[in-house]
């Protein structure tokens, strides 16, 4: 897939700067507001000068009824200092430019007494109140030592994160037990430190799940038809986007969505469902294909995660070479291996590989594509 080859480019390369959108970012926090009154929000991968996570919250500050916004900027990036000082429409003295700063906003007030109070207040608060902006004494680094007590005072940490940085960041964020909601992407829910957390309902899917999505960056425009593209959709032409698909929101706030449960209709007949060759559990190629009357386990595509309800489902697993060993997934059988060959199946498969694996009933040997353990709860 292009998009996934331009994210792992993105991460061999630790090419991190990608900025999201300001209108991707109201259409998922639109769900939050309630979670944000009386809370202070830490963008801790946000240049405020031109962070649209850093704006989105600015601009909000008194209709969210935010305690304190506080904002951290990172001057390990190739691009700090020069460029994209564009988002907020702020004169950022160039000193800061050039250095790792934070900024804290605790009030928004009419401040330049135009009878609004708006992002024209923030931007005067900015340039008129000292004690805002601070220069930090590191580089910024979320995980240096005073962007983590920045962190303890924080209740929600909101943030498009460096994607090659991902599996610590969540960490971090789980052992200071911290609410967040951040973009990453889809490959991550299989990954061996996410995943365990997904099981054991510490993060979840937000809202945005599977998601094109389109980010200004300072790296090579690659929207493919140009120009007319670009305005086609309203973006600035002079400016570079990269468009990236399969990225998720990702959440351990409470969401109206992760109530919802899944309408089963399907009931059980045993040979539309196989079994596998190597785990006691059916395939379901399709979450609409969910029987609603099978109490075991079921292996199910990625995407069920968007509409994963934990009342109604328990995760068992997921297929991942390691894991599949501690699931209890036996070798792929020789005699099944043979005839996948014969048919003309395709990949990296050898008779000592853990995987799930089925005859479909016409008796084609089929190897599904990374699996989901699942299984219904009793109601
Ligand atoms: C994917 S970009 C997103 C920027 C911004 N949050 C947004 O969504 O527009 C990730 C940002 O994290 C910054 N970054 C990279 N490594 C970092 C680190 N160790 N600590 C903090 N920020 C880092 C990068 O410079 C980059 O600006």
């Amino acid at each position: 897939m292009a998009g996934n080859k331009t994210l792992s480019n993105a991460k061999d390369a630790k090419n991190d700067e990608f900025y999201t959108q300001l209108e991707d970012i109201e259409k998922e926090l639109k769900h939050y507001r309630e979670h944000f009154n009386g809370k202070t929000v830490f963008c801790n991968c946000d240049d405020p000068y031109e962070s649209n996570f850093f704006k989105y919250f600015a601009m909000n500050f008194n209709a969210l009824g935010l305690k304190k916004l506080i904002a951290t900027c990172y001057n390990g990036s190739p691009v700090q200092g020069n460029e994209l000082l564009l988002q907020f429409d702020l004169d950022a003295p160039d000193e800061l430019r050039k250095v790792a700063h934070k900024i804290e906003i605790s009030e928004v007030k009419d401040a330049n007494g135009d009878g609004a109070v708006d992002l024209k207040d923030v931007r005067y608060l900015l340039q008129n109140d000292k004690n805002v902006i601070s220069i930090l004494k590191g580089n910024g680094d979320f995980r240096s030592p005073e962007c983590v007590e920045l962190l303890k005072q924080a209740d929600i940490v909101v943030t498009n994160p460096p994607f090659s940085l991902f599996r610590e960041y969540v960490a971090q964020l789980v052992k200071y037990e911290k609410q967040f909601i951040i973009l990453g992407n889809m490959n991550a829910i299989t990954y061996k430190e996410i995943f365990p957390l997904i099981i054991k309902n510490q993060l979840w899917t937000g809202y945005g799940f599977n998601m094109s999505m389109v980010y200004k960056t300072p790296y090579k425009n690659n929207l493919e038809a140009n120009k007319k593209y670009v305005l086609s959709k309203g973006y600035n032409p002079d400016e570079n986007y990269i468009k990236v698909p399969a990225v998720n929101w990702y959440t351990n706030i409470n969401t109206s969505k992760r109530a919802e449960e899944i309408i089963l209709y399907k009931s059980y007949i045993s040979e539309e469902y196989p079994k596998y060759e190597t785990f006691d559990a059916i395939d379901v190629s399709s979450i609409t294909d969910i029987p609603y009357d099978y109490y075991g386990i079921m292996g199910v595509p990625k995407t069920f995660l968007d509409k994963y309800n934990p009342d109604q489902f328990e995760i068992i697993g997921y297929e991942r070479e390691d894991e599949n060993i501690k699931i209890g997934i036996k070798n792929m059988p020789e005699d099944f291996l043979k005839k996948y060959r014969e048919q003309g199946g395709r990949g990296h498969y050898t008779k000592g590989m853990k995987m799930l694996c089925f005859y479909d009933k016409d008796g084609n040997a089929k190897i599904p594509f990374s699996r989901i353990l699942i299984k219904r709860k009793k109601l």
